[in-house]
């Protein structure tokens, strides 16, 4: 990259997403496909099987395989028609929303995968909403329409009216189910039917003088022709015209139809992404915002992975770049610590595999491993003390005692809590009438995955057992005399997190309701916010 255009045009040419889905919803499917199109990988079923395998390197991956579900977030890159894609993955699990929510903070876009027989359902709704929050334009893949489907009509009038967005039909299927012929591509006025062998990897396409072209006449039963005729007339008399600023402010989805395992729709969701979806976006901080196009280094780190490969006892912090052309060998500041941090092997997420990143630009992941000194939300930059907002910090809905199995081990079960809450994986809190320990996740399953990270990765075996707490709360006040006060008055009810910082551990809500009540110059914060 010699020149300042160069630059420009490379980090215009990223586009950063993540696929939010139900689970069941065929987002493995498409992600699938996606890479497949993208040359990132040959067979179908690679990643399920990459799935399985890494599920078989690891312990921890057990409580996935058991569960059947998938804890990891991954991040894919692939390019595709002169674009490089970076697909970060989220876990679908409701329990693991903590993990997808924050990884939702280093995309520039996102795919919403909804079942056709199904319609909008949970978890789509709650991911949809952390978009919501920081405007993440959005593309609707409608998938599964090969199966008995809800009406087309239906279905957007569902995402408009759950979802508060404009939608715009950015292709319009042709018949469902076992008649699922393809679908009228409205962007591009083209035909594209199902292929008629299923080794084909897209649906054979004609171009069309728009819907009145008599080859289409020529290529579906009259039924069917007539059919789509009227159903986009009236759709295009319902629905707004595809307006990209709109989307881009996350205002409106364009909807694709398809069907992901029979590689249907995918090629045009695709094309879609790559001139529809935003390059790297500006990212919101502490006084300003970050243009991508800076010319110095900067980002954050919204994920810690720990024990991806087991041979090398690593953790990795995921990075996004926010701006700059980063070089493999630079030295970055480590703004929470003000220290320099050499990135001498920073990973970069081929579909199949990770190889050492020799350079990056505002837009891109890279991997960087690390002993625990980088935290979730931490910023890395060539100097500026930039503090990057918008990370978000859950409040913990589940308190559990945790314990030793060996009373032995006590004070390394302490150590391991501390740097399992500076990687974000847990609340941690430390009771101060207590000897124990106490953990706060946001869903049960957690929990499990803690027991086995602290057996695996610290040799300690765990307990977790009951508590009489429900939630937890940071406490603060301006005045520090009226902050000690509270704490000497309710020592049994305070702890401390791994931080230092006092929290407030509720027994039921009118506890909660009377302390909050009776100290109308305290704040009781449910995250501690991460500026
Ligand atoms: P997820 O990651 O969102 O949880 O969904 P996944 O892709 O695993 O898909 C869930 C199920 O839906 C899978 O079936 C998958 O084959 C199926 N599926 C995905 N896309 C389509 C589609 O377009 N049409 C139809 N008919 N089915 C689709 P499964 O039986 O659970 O698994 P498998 O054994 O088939 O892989």
């Amino acid at each position: 990259m010699s020149s300042m255009t160069e630059f420009a045009d490379t980090v215009s040419r990223r586009r950063t997403f993540a696929i939010i889905a139900h689970p069941d919803a065929g987002k493995t499917t498409l992600t699938e496909k996606l890479l497949l199109f993208g040359g990132a990988i040959q067979l179908a079923g690679a990643v399920k099987a990459r799935g399985d395998a890494r599920r078989a390197r690891s312990d921890w991956m057990k409580v996935e395989k058991e569960r059947g579900i998938s804890v990891t977030v991954s991040v894919m890159t692939f390019d595709y028609e002169n674009r490089t894609f970076n697909l970060l993955d989220t876990p679908g699990h409701e329990d693991f929303s903590e993990d997808t929510y924050r990884t939702l903070t280093a995309v520039d876009s996102a795919v919403m995968v909804i079942d056709a027989a199904k319609g909008i359902e949970e978890q789509t709704r709650k991911l949809f909403e952390v978009c919501r929050l920081r405007n993440v334009p959005i593309i609707t893949f409608i998938n599964k329409m090969d199966r008995e489907a809800r009406d087309p009509f239906e279905l957007l009038s569902q995402i408009e009216d759950e979802l508060q967005l404009h939608v715009t039909p950015a292709s319009w299927p042709i018949g469902m189910g076992p008649g699922f012929l393809g679908c009228y591509d409205l962007m591009k006025d083209r035909l594209v039917l199902m292929p008629k062998s299923r080794s084909s990897l897209a649906g054979e396409t004609t171009t069309c003088d728009g819907l009145d072209d008599p080859k289409i006449d020529q290529l579906l039963p009259s039924h069917a022709a007539a059919e789509l005729r009227e159903q986009v007339e009236m759709a295009r008399g319902l629905m707004p015209e595809f307006d990209l600023e709109m989307y881009r402010e996350g205002h409106l989805t364009p909807v694709y139809f398809g069907s992901a395992v029979n590689s249907f729709g995918v090629r045009e969701l695709l094309d879609g992404l790559a001139e529809l979806a935003p390059p790297p976006r500006p990212q919101p901080a502490v006084g300003r915002n970050i243009d991508p196009l800076e010319d110095k280094v900067s980002g954050f780190v919204f994920k810690i992975q720990a024990n991806m490969d087991p041979k090398h006892r690593d953790r990795i912090a995921f990075f996004r770049l926010a701006s700059g052309h980063f070089k493999r060998g630079m030295k970055l500041k480590h703004v929470r610590t003000d220290k320099q941090v050499n990135l001498h092997n920073p990973l970069l997420f081929l579909a199949q595999d990770r190889e050492i990143a020799e350079e990056a630009v505002a837009g891109d992941i890279i991997g960087i491993p690390n002993h625990g000194n980088l935290r979730i939300g931490d910023a890395l930059t060539e100097g500026e003390p930039i503090q990057f907002t918008g990370i978000p910090s859950f409040a913990p809905e589940m308190l559990q005692r945790v314990r030793p199995e060996d009373p032995m081990k006590a004070k390394h079960l302490g150590a391991a809590l501390i740097q399992l809450a500076e990687e974000g994986a847990a609340r941690v809190f430390k009771p101060n009438l207590d000897s124990g320990w106490i953990v706060g996740v946001v869903g049960v399953l957690q929990f499990d995955v803690l027991a086995d990270r602290i057996r695996t990765e610290y040799g300690i075996p765990v307990k977790f057992e009951q508590t009489q707490y429900i939630t937890a709360r940071w406490i603060e006040s301006d005045d520090p005399v009226l902050l000690k006060k509270f704490r000497d008055a309710n020592g049994s009810t305070l702890a401390e997190d791994h931080d230092g910082d006092p929290v407030f551990l509720a027994r039921n809500n009118w506890h909660l309701d009377t302390a909050i009540e009776q100290n109308p110059k305290l704040r009781f914060l449910k995250t501690k916010e991460k500026l």
